[in-house]
């Protein structure tokens, strides 16, 4: 049977899911969960029907109906896919709905963390499904070709409370047998334990499925918005994000109607190894992106801006990942450019410039990966996340933008996503609607370049900004020996010195990068970007000094945008450095998240 998607066992043939009804009982002390899945498919259906899983146990599949057993074999886990749960429906009554019965202790996408590790008199876990996590959470057709609904309820300990990227209906005791045949009532009615109960009517792709446990307190900041997050990090989060709202009302104007109803913000634990993730109605947030100084918003821009693209039009498998990233880099900046101006928007596309050409570089022994449309199969998301979707996607965009002029393409925009709103396209979609309301596009530019080609297209372009260019020049004269003066650099934030630093020639000598250091001390910002930006050139060039504080960093944080960096620069450095980066991992494997865990033994292994 032909399969839809290459990073699922879902097959083109059969029904999909189209909702579940989800119980989940979060064991903290043995860091597992046991649930039990509802499925309701689009059709009745007999015969065979594949689910992905990933490091489940499964205990039952039966007919909900007659109570009847399902046949079922789980197969060999493949390294990228998981193992695919066969199931053979009754050829003499088809059915619309399977129960499933569950557990898992190694799920790749929850992460449990001791109260220490949350830095808290309680524990915490949290999950992260993007791109293929979901189905190690519970059995699923785990492909953004599928949108599905649900309810769920969560069992946890009283002591702490659970949000998810859906609608909160009630906390509330136990009910008996509620937890189905796998659930006794003997441990989902213990003494301390609690229900939560949420709903999503909207239909989403499995990978924005996502909830968090843990001492979770919350203050309002919007008339749409809410941010949750520790008792001690909320007052903080609450001033970081007071512009929320008004990011919110520019997305509207520019994009549609907001169709979720509440935009509220969680900030977990300094485990959580992205940035931020586009959970719909709740967005996940790292707490490093608060940094006293507004620059958070625009990490919030970018979730926001999913909204509309990644979570209203979704990507129909992984290979049209540019389709959310792309757009939803394009569309945070023109957020961006409402609420902080048009140099500060400049400034985020001179980074992302940069970082473009950067990681072309890094993948040259590898070009696949430098297309907009790569071919996945065989491929694990993960092993191969990079910017380029985000700034390649984003130049393509902006390069129609520059070609049609604004006013028409922001009507373009707005059409396209009232066109295809919850629905999932692939990128041969996406062209021929491009054709459609841009009569002669393709003439204009060489759209099969930029979708097939590799590298960087010759009318990509670099952004003209005042502080991008004077940041850049005296980036060019640190090799020269100069450095930028107090007055140079008096109006810097966190993003100028990031786009310094990543301008200087990889060349540098130590001594020039201890100098920097003395006078600026970076390698002490509280800015994660700015430290991590300098501890990598300093390491890369050589400096011991400064093992003493990638280690400290290494074992605070666990996001991978610090994580790959350093741990990469400590691997490639030397001997020395190697040994360290692999004793700091042993030390900490424990408070990273699978996700982060699978990254940093691929980096480590590489270098072995
Ligand atoms: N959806 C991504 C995060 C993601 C991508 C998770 C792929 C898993 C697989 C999110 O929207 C994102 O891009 N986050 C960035 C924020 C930045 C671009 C402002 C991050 O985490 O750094
Ligand atoms: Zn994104």
């Amino acid at each position: 049977m032909a399969p839809l998607d290459p990073h699922s066992y879902a097959d083109g043939e059969s029904p999909l899911t189209t909702h579940v009804a989800l119980t989940l009982y979060l064991d903290f002390a043995t860091c597992s969960l046991h649930g039990s899945a509802l499925l309701t498919l689009s059709a009745p259906h007999s015969g065979p029907l594949s689910l992905d899983t990933r490091s489940l146990t499964i205990h039952s599949a039966i007919d909900p109906t007659s109570l009847s057993p399902i046949p079922f074999s789980l197969s060999a886990p493949d390294p990228v896919l998981g193992s695919r749960l066969s199931l053979s429906l009754p050829s003499e009554t088809p059915l619309s709905s399977i129960l499933l019965s569950f557990s898992t202790s190694s799920s790749s996408a929850l992460h449990f963390l001791s109260p220490s590790q949350a830095a808290s008199p309680f524990p915490y876990a949290y999950t992260q499904c993007q791109s293929i996590h979901a189905r190690s959470l519970f059995p699923c057709h785990d492909t953004p070709a599928a949108r599905i609904r649900f309810s769920a309820l969560l069992n946890i300990p009283s002591s702490l409370s659970a949000v998810m990227a859906a609608r909160h209906h009630a906390r509330r005791d136990p009910i008996p047998s509620e937890g189905g045949l796998s659930l006794p009532d003997s441990l989902w009615c213990a003494p301390g334990r609690i229900v939560e109960q949420f709903f999503m009517e909207q239909p989403i792709p499995p990978y924005l499925f996502a909830f968090a446990v843990g001492h979770i307190v919350f203050r309002d900041i919007g008339p749409r918005t809410r941010v949750y997050a520790g008792p001690d990090v909320v007052g903080e989060a609450a001033r970081e994000f007071a512009g929320t709202e008004e990011m919110i009302r520019a997305g509207e104007k520019l994009f549609g109607p907001y169709d979720w109803e509440r935009f509220d913000l969680l900030v977990l634990p300094m485990s959580f190894p992205y940035g931020g993730m586009e959970n719909p109605r709740m967005v996940f947030l790292t707490p490093t992106v608060i940094k006293g100084d507004a620059a958070g918003a625009q990490v919030v821009a970018h979730e926001l801006a999913h909204s509309w693209t990644g979570n209203l039009i979704t990507n129909k498998t992984n290979e049209d990942f540019w389709l959310n990233e792309g757009f939803t880099t394009y569309a945070e900046r023109r957020i961006v450019e409402v609420v902080q101006g048009e140099e500060r928007a400049a400034l985020n596309m001179g980074i992302g410039w940069r970082g473009l050409n950067r990681t072309v570089e890094r993948f040259r022994d590898n070009m696949e990966f430098t297309k907009l449309k790569p071919c996945m199969q065989g491929v694990d998301p993960d092993d191969v996340y990079s910017e380029i979707p985000y700034e390649k996607g984003f130049q393509f965009l902006w390069l129609i933008e520059r070609q049609v002029g604004r006013p028409v393409f922001d009507e373009f925009t707005k059409k396209y996503i009232s066109t295809f709103k919850f629905q999932s396209i692939d990128t041969e979609t996406f062209i021929d609607f491009l054709k459609a309301n841009v009569p002669g596009i393709e003439n204009q530019i060489d759209l099969r370049l930029w979708v097939e080609g590799t590298g960087i297209p010759p009318d990509a372009m670099e952004p003209v900004s005042a502080v991008y260019n004077k940041i850049k020049t005296l980036a060019s004269e640190f090799k020269n020996g100069q450095m930028p003066g107090e007055d140079e650099v008096a109006q810097w934030n966190g993003q100028e010195w990031e786009l310094y630093l990543e301008n200087l020639s990889a060349n540098v000598d130590p001594s020039q990068a201890l100098a920097l250091d003395a006078r600026y001390r970076l390698s002490e910002s509280r800015d994660w970007e700015v430290k991590v930006a300098f501890l990598e050139l300093a390491i890369s060039t050589g400096c011991k000094e400064y093992y003493a504080e990638a280690e400290r960093s290494l074992k605070q944080v666990g996001r991978m945008k610090y994580l790959r960096p350093l741990y990469t620069a400590l691997a490639k450095c030397s001997e020395e450095g190697k040994m360290l980066a692999c004793r700091i991992y042993a030390e900490s494997r424990n408070c990273y998240h699978p996700i982060a865990q699978g990254v940093v033994e691929s980096i480590l292994s590489k270098h072995a």
